[in-house]
């Protein structure tokens, strides 16, 4: 059985992979207003991840015997200067996700919860890749700066980013 802590902690993370979906799908509409087709893609897929991201948490959450609370998702920004900022952005998010996902852990040692330790090692692992993903995205651009032609390829190359793996694989 959860403790009333550790229930809380979980139902605070859900409320930011539901954050992080909302973020990224704005992501998504703004890269979609400045023509960068690629990139509107791959937020929307980042979206979708998030999506999984936050399911993984309600669904275990009441397998443990938990209650999922829903809570009030905050309004992302519609505007974020370039594509650059915009996975500038995303990285920093990301940051952000990987220390409250070692909260979390943190929350789980402190109750002596094993169960949820276990389960939150997928989400340790997970967030190495999600931050390498930004910085590299990120990386790539501050490199090419201004060059339209090279701006187009990276924009063709996030295009390609494969669909994630529904929830029960991920
Ligand atoms: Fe759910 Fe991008 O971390």
């Amino acid at each position: 059985m959860i403790t009333k802590k550790m229930e809380k902690a979980l139902n605070e993370q859900i409320n930011k992979e539901f954050y992080s979906a909302y973020l990224y799908l704005a992501m998504s509409a703004y890269c979609n207003k400045i023509n960068m087709p690629g990139c509107e893609h791959w937020f929307r897929l980042q979206y979708d991840e998030e999506i999984i991201h936050m399911t993984k948490l309600f669904d275990y959450l009441m397998q443990h015997g938990g209650e999922a609370r829903l809570m009030k998702i905050d309004e992302p920004a519609a505007e974020f200067g370039s594509a650059l900022s915009a996975f500038e952005a995303a990285l920093k998010h990301e940051q952000f996700v990987t220390q409250s996902i070692n909260e979390l852990l943190n929350v789980a040692v402190e109750e002596k919860d094993h169960a949820t330790q276990v389960f939150l090692q997928w989400f340790i692992t997970e967030q190495v890749e999600e931050e390498a993903n930004a910085k590299e995205i990120v990386d790539r651009l501050q490199m090419i700066g201004d060059n339209g032609a090279a701006l187009m390829m990276i924009d063709d190359k996030l295009g390609q980013r494969l669909p994630p793996a529904p929830a029960a694989e991920a």
